[in-house]
């Protein structure tokens, strides 16, 4: 019995696919395909499969040409996989020639001419694209834009700001003033605006029927947070807050340990967030266009202190030092929460700096994340006896901004908020905010 194998995406299976297939189990009497995993798929800086592993795996089996249907997962699998199941051929279309030339050791190599005007990626940048527009002048609209281009299915088209900034060559983008005329033209926004114009952007564009994506906080008040919630709600809109942290594979899959118990009770949660590059404490820089500390880091560092010890904090205290306290710019701010649970703390600054770093400690062991922890590939969980300790690496391109891109598109398409940011951790941003904007409960140092 002549064994093959093949291996693929096998997104939105189409008839390219198909062919590659029937040619494949011709080849011999038993036909394998290996179908690749999620993860193993964003390693490869595919992040764009529309269609979930089982739903993939399905597609193959519906076609009745795999005898064996097995996942790929890592790199290096072919080879396990072709000695284990005993392959004779193994097979993929000519857009690979000669890259897996270094299988011939194992069984004989066989490229198939690829079927011409097909391709998953075709069929999904042919489906209608969601047309977005940015709202505000910060230095990463250019991120965003750049980001945008690694998902399918997304269109920036225009920008609305007071300030025009600098348009990435070769980009055909619309620049407006006038917020009412832009919304008219696009079907979602990007919210980038100054904090304090985040709640009255957001509700303008909810209230237009617009999808939204805002860098957190969403609002200064828990109120107005509140608001924008039920008005999304109502609308059937989708309201995310955008902390590109969430959507990177490493914190999320930390996270995730960290509920499992595998570093027992969870005591405390530690951030520090700081970066001196945005220059607020440089002599004659305008404040007046700058986020404060606590804005421009905070979300990001209560993100890991809410998702792990959860929102329901008994108590806090602000200790800040101020730079311009009647522009509300604070150079460093330090925040410590008490639970019934155990303790949490973080540090914020852009007018000082500290080692960026992210430690969970349980009764059984801690969670490092090294600096800068907020866009990390890399964790630790370390125990008592080094030699339980455990590391994890997990591909990170684009700072996690395009697998935020992904899951905004996702959360549109599918009409459900399947947000890495809860929208009780959102609020619970605001609410922090607000408090800190009230000086409730502040220490203030000089
Ligand atoms: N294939 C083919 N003809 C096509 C498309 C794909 O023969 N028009 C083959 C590929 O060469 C590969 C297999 O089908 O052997 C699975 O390819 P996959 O990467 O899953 O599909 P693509 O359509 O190429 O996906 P993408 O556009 O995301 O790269």
């Amino acid at each position: 019995m002549v064994k093959v194998i093949t291996y693929g995406t096998f997104d939105l299976l189409h008839y390219g696919h198909i062919r590659l297939l029937e040619r494949a189990k011709a080849l011999g009497d038993y036909l394998i395909v290996g179908v690749t995993s999620d993860d193993y798929d964003k390693t490869r800086g595919k992040i764009n499969s529309q269609q979930s592993l089982m739903e993939r795996i399905k597609a193959v089996r519906d076609t009745g040409l795999a005898d064996e249907i097995i996942v790929e997962e890592y790199e290096g699998q072919k080879i396990d996989d072709i000695r284990r199941l005993h392959v004779d051929i193994f097979t993929v279309g000519s857009d690979w020639e000669g890259y897996f030339d270094y299988l011939n050791e194992y069984c004989k190599v066989i490229y198939l001419q690829r079927t011409e005007g097909i391709s998953s990626s075709k069929v999904r940048t042919d489906k209608r694209k969601l047309r977005v527009g940015l709202v505000g002048s910060a230095a990463f609209r250019t991120k965003f834009i750049h980001e945008s281009q690694f998902v399918n299915g997304i269109e920036v088209v225009g920008i609305c700001a007071s300030q025009s900034g600098t348009v990435p060559e070769g980009e055909a983008l619309f620049y407006t003033n006038d917020y009412e005329e832009f919304l008219k033209k696009v079907e979602a926004v990007y919210i980038i605006s100054k904090p304090e114009r985040h709640y009255a952007d957001t509700k303008k564009a909810l209230l237009a029927g617009k999808h939204v994506l805002c860098e957190s906080p969403i609002a200064y008040t828990r109120d107005e947070c509140q608001e924008l919630y039920r008005i999304a709600a109502a609308k059937g809109l989708i309201l995310m807050d955008a902390i590109k942290t969430a959507y990177s594979t490493a914190y999320e899959r930390l996270i995730l340990l960290a509920k499992t118990g595998k570093i027992g009770q969870i005591i405390s949660v530690d951030a520090v967030c700081t970066s001196l590059r945005d220059g607020i404490a440089l002599e004659g820089a305008d404040l007046s266009q700058k986020w404060n500390s606590m804005c421009g880091w905070a979300p990001v560092a209560l993100l890991p202190v809410f998702q792990i010890m959860g929102v329901k904090y008994i108590d806090k205290c602000f200790y800040t030092k101020f730079l311009d306290k009647e522009a509300n710019i604070d150079s460093f701010t330090k925040i410590d929460f008490t639970y019934s649970t155990g303790v949490a703390s973080i540090k914020v600054a852009k007018g000082a700096k500290a080692e960026g770093e992210l430690i969970i400690a349980g009764t059984k062991g801690y969670i490092y994340v090294p600096a800068p922890w907020w866009k990390t590939d890399y964790f630790e969980v370390r125990f008592e006896n080094p030699e339980d300790n455990r590391r994890f690496f997990y591909q990170l391109d684009g700072e996690g901004i395009r697998y935020e891109i992904a899951a905004f598109l996702k959360a549109v398409e599918s009409g459900s908020n399947i947000s890495y940011v809860s929208q009780e951790v959102s609020q619970a941003i605001v609410g922090v905010i607000n408090d800190f904007n009230e000086r409730m409960n502040m220490v203030e140092f000089f």
